[in-house]
């Protein structure tokens, strides 16, 4: 088993469900225990954060560690990550070399590295994630890559056991209209944690907007290994039939990374029509809402929703720093 946290597909259901039992036990009922102290942590944030990086710096504070935040291109140097290339043009410091120094001062490394959205070929192989680590002998956890956010599917799926209990959940994975293309993280990541713990899982979003046919493969077998259900709609009004856990999240389409406006284009359509809005909400089984935020209101959901007795989504904030204190906790010793 790896002592890095990538993406939960490298875990069983049963680990993974222990993280979460910890989780919520250090939620409960805190200890105060220091397992990172005398321990520093790197958290490495090549894009913005408000939850991820206040929910690990806190973590770390309340386990007794010291983090050390670095922005490269910002506070810290521009990075190469590409092997074999010839370093003349805007980047200072190859990651080899990054890696390697850092991990002579800390004990695991937290890497924030988002999609751009220029190539996706390229960017399905998560290439940056996967760089820190092969270089790495320290854990490297996945603060979201070009194709996973694991911290925020466990968030996630500790959320839903908190306010559903266990047992599976008819839970609606759907794509909303934002004004321009975002990444896959996010629904990947839940799609396939909702699998490992054996949900039924729904994905709805408009043709064209498809998530990565190894990834659903994944989802499909993680499904089948764990007594859970996947299917796919393009209707959004009969996506919501039924539904316990409404997860909304906007991405762009495979088809148009290296053409954002071509995408923007592409998604006029669904303007006011692929939002979660009372009506929607109306035809499911009185489903919790949820949105990883930050989120544009009346854009993903209306402010009906979101402000509403059913909406989880500060919960689910919150358990950011629950479920990354116990993944922590679990990895770095
Ligand atoms: N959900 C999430 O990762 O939030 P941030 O981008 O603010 O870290």
């Amino acid at each position: 088993m790896s002592n890095s946290f990538l993406r939960t597909s490298d875990f069983s259901t049963e680990y993974l469900s222990t993280i979460i039992d910890r989780a919520i036990a250090k939620k409960t009922t805190p200890s105060g225990s220091k397992p990172l102290s005398g321990k520093s942590i790197a958290l490495v944030f090549f894009n913005p954060s408000l939850r991820t990086r206040a929910s690990m710096q806190v973590g770390i504070y309340e386990l007794g560690g010291n983090a050390v935040i670095l922005e490269p291109g910002g506070t810290s140097w521009t990075l190469e990550h590409r092997e074999r290339v010839v370093m003349d043009g805007n980047k200072t410091e190859h990651l080899k070399e990054f890696v390697r120094v850092l991990e002579r001062y800390v004990s695991a490394i937290g890497v924030r590295t988002f999609a751009a959205l220029e190539d996706w070929e390229t960017e399905r192989a998560d290439p940056i994630l996967n760089a820190f680590a092969r270089y790495a002998t320290v854990p490297i956890i996945n603060l979201e890559s070009a194709m996973h956010h694991p911290c925020q599917s466990m968030a996630d799926m500790m959320t839903i056991r908190e306010h559903l209990g266990t047992g599976k959940k008819k839970v609606l994975l759907t794509w909303a209209w934002h004004p321009k293309p975002l990444p896959m993280a996010v629904p990947n990541s839940f799609a396939l944690a909702a699998a490992q713990f054996g949900h039924d899982l729904r994905i709805a979003h408009p043709k064209g907007y498809e998530l990565d046919e190894e990834l659903i493969a994944d989802v499909v077998t993680q499904a089948t290994l764990n007594g859970g259900s996947v299917e796919f709609t393009n209707d959004v009004d009969e996506a919501f039939d039924g539904i316990e856990v409404v997860y909304a999240k906007s991405w762009g389409s495979k088809n148009f990374y290296g053409d954002a406006n071509g995408d923007i284009r592409e998604r006029s359509a669904y303007r006011d029509k692929w939002i979660v809005d009372d009506a929607k909400m109306t035809r499911t089984a009185d489903a919790v809402f949820m949105h990883c935020l930050p989120v544009r209101r009346n854009v993903i959901v209306s402010d009906s929703v979101i402000d509403s007795p059913r909406s989880i989504v500060i919960d689910e904030a919150e358990n950011r720093l629950h479920v990354q204190k116990a993944i922590m906790s679990e990895l770095i010793k």
